[in-house]
């Protein structure tokens, strides 16, 4: 498989402009810039483009809805406060290749008639975002940036804006008000940001591995994106493995690889003497996939059909050295911890869903527990202002059916009889 958004990332350091240009980088933009924006983003729906932040919304439909008359300035947005714990693909690209970044930011404003970009990167990103800027001002001075755009007429610059560092501003809408210089809560959808976004201007928000593949599509074709998916699935991904396998890492690979492909070829397998429990396929939002889901494809729609999601393609694997409950409170202390506080549901009830899930741990649960545990996340999931609690209730909802015999051991013996770690 041709290695597309990852070409350059077995590099020592970062490409500088010169380097990425011997590699054929920003010559998509000749191709580009000039060409009628209404064909450009038909082929971009064409290829079966989505979004790759974790939703998989189609991104041409997502564009199309831009008015035609939308009033200026518009803004493009690039979501790159990658905070999912299990995610870390984008930090990839912003690491290791942050010019495949801006080249996919100048053809993706420019199909979009956007007049500036920001960059959000997470704030633990900070080293990122300074090779980041760099790069951003290499391309500036050789004129791929600014005012009139090789001579295109079109004209855009970045701002690469670091976050204050919190989970939920990556929530595109806590996104803007974190931009804007607000408390980084979310806002009501809709109006969905295309509508009135930054500044109640129409914003595009897209994720950052979703414009870096926009230059491909729209000189290689949609055809030929479409052919790099296998199993249903379009164009590339970058997938990560990461917990009780020999090697974890990130994986640029066909999008529809199954999870026994990426597990046991691509991340060396289980640890020595462990099986696998269970799996989350897109971070810690998604709700588990067991053994008997490994050959379904990581398409967008693939885990959908066995109640999960595809979300950012961060695989998370359990062993059966892990106890499933242990999981869950792992990450629903996450969740807990990064509630904005704005709902009561979220705010109060994941520390409560943390307390009871604990007393299995401890050996003080009984069935009751049990039951509070499933109504408490059918209460929190509904009842929040975003889909930030119901992401943290989600993988509960589902463990509580799938380990149900797990959770009945707890109570029975009152302890935990796995020792946990990898
Ligand atoms: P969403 O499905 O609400 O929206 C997806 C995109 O489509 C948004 O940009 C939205 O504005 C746009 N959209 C949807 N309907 C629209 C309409 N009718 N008109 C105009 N635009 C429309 O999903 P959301 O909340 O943006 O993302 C949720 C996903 O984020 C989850 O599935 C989760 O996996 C992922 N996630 C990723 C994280 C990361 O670190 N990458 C962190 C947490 C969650």
């Amino acid at each position: 498989m041709e290695k597309i958004l990852s070409r350059n990332f077995d590099e020592k350091e970062p490409l500088d402009l010169s380097g990425f240009r011997d590699k054929g980088g920003y010559a998509s933009l000749n191709k580009i810039l000039g060409r009628p924006r209404n064909e450009l983003i038909q082929e971009v729906k064409d290829s079966g483009l989505r979004g790759c932040g974790g939703a998989g919304f189609p991104t041409g439909v997502k564009w199309s809805f831009l008015a035609k008359d939308a009033p200026h300035p518009i803004y493009l947005v690039i979501n790159l406060d990658e905070s999912e714990p299990g995610s870390c693909k984008d930090r990839e690209i912003l690491y290791r290749d942050p010019h495949t970044i801006i080249e996919g930011v100048i053809a993706s404003g420019y199909v979009l008639g956007a007049d500036k970009a920001f960059v959000f990167v997470r704030g633990e990103y900070r080293i990122g975002a300074e090779k980041l800027e760099k790069a951003v001002n290499e391309a500036r001075d050789a004129g791929y940036l600014g005012k009139n755009i090789l001579g295109s007429g079109y004209s855009l610059d970045i701002d690469v804006h670091l976050s204050a560092g919190r989970y939920i501003c990556g929530e595109e809408t806590a996104l803007l008000n974190a931009l804007e210089g607000r408390r980084g809560n979310p806002r009501s959808k809709p109006p969905f940001p295309i509508v009135s976004g930054l500044w109640g201007k129409p914003t595009i928000v897209n994720n950052v591995e979703t414009v870096s593949h926009v230059p491909y599509i729209l000189t290689k074709g949609p055809e030929w994106f479409k052919g790099q998916g296998v199993n249903g699935g379009a164009g590339t991904h970058i997938y990560q493995v990461s917990g009780c396998v020999k090697n974890p890492g990130t994986f640029e690979l066909p999008m529809g690889v199954t999870a026994r492909e990426l597990i046991f070829e691509h991340a060396g397998g289980m640890l020595e003497g462990r099986e696998l429990v269970a799996f989350q396929p897109g971070g810690t939002s998604t709700p588990l996939m067991l053994p008997e889901h490994l050959d379904i494809p990581l398409t967008w729609d693939g885990p959908s059909t066995v109640g999960s999601r595809l979300g950012t393609g961060g695989l998370i694997v359990m062993d059966d050295s892990i106890c499933p409950i242990d999981f869950l409170i792992n990450v629903v202390t996450f969740y807990a911890m990064e509630s904005c506080g704005f709902c009561t549901p979220c705010r109060d009830g994941l520390p409560y869903l943390v307390h009871v899930l604990k007393k299995f741990e401890e050996g003080t649960a009984t069935s009751k527990d049990f039951d509070l545990v499933s109504e408490l996340c059918d209460t929190i999931y509904p009842s929040t202002h975003c889909a930030h609690a119901p992401g943290a209730v989600m993988p509960v909802q589902g463990a509580i059916q799938q380990f149900k015999h797990i959770f009945e051991e707890h109570i029975q013996m009152k302890h935990c009889k796995y020792k946990g770690g990898l």
